[in-house]
């Protein structure tokens, strides 16, 4: 089991783990339009944190880091149908945070949550209220109806993957 980073660099292995990964979001979001998916997998400005176990993909998170405003936002989280419910998203999460705290240099990450995935980004660390000011934020992402906006402060010196791994 292996958890990667990668975005679209055009490395063979890398595409076919992309793909994998936005396969699975197009199956566990239904309500997503597949062509936008695919868009934001393969776009150069977003990475994609993955699960990888014999080198099949388990699920993943694909993110936009804006770097200059410190904060990241939460395009896309899944995890395959039959491996739900084990721990995957969780410890994903936290791959996820330390590489955008280590590598990004994030302080904050956004999402905008469907209403069935509040539960599980609440047991992450993300709330309702959103701390970070407005001006660092609006007009970066964008308003979007099907979901609950979200907010999580990356602890600046948790080891979130030794804890998890
Ligand atoms: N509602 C409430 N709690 C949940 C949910 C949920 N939908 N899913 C998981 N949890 C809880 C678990 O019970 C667990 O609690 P515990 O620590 O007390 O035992 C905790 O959250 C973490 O569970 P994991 O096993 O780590 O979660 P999992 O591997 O199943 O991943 C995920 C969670 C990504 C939501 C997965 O269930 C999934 O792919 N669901 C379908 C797709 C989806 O809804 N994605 C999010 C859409 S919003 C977005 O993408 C921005």
């Amino acid at each position: 089991l292996k958890f990667v980073c990668v975005s679209n660099d055009g490395i063979d292995e890398h595409m076919v783990w992309l793909i994998g990964l936005k396969n699975i979001f197009g199956r566990q979001l239904p309500n997503m339009p597949k062509e936008y998916i695919v868009r934001l997998v393969m776009a150069r400005n977003h990475k994609s944190v993955m699960v990888i176990r014999r080198n099949h993909v388990v699920g993943g998170i694909t993110y936009r880091p804006y770097v200059s405003q410190k904060f990241g936002e939460i395009a896309f989280c899944a995890i395959t149908a039959d491996e739900q419910v084990k721990g995957y998203g969780t410890r994903l999460m936290n791959h996820l945070k330390q590489h955008a705290r280590d590598v990004d240099g994030l302080t904050h990450f956004l999402t905008y949550a469907d209403n069935n995935a509040v539960g599980y980004f609440a047991k992450q660390g993300f709330t309702k209220e959103i701390h970070l000011e407005k001006e660092m934020w609006q007009g970066y992402i964008k308003d979007y109806d099907g979901g609950i906006l979200m907010e999580c402060k990356i602890d600046l010196k948790l080891p979130y993957t030794d804890l998890s791994t």
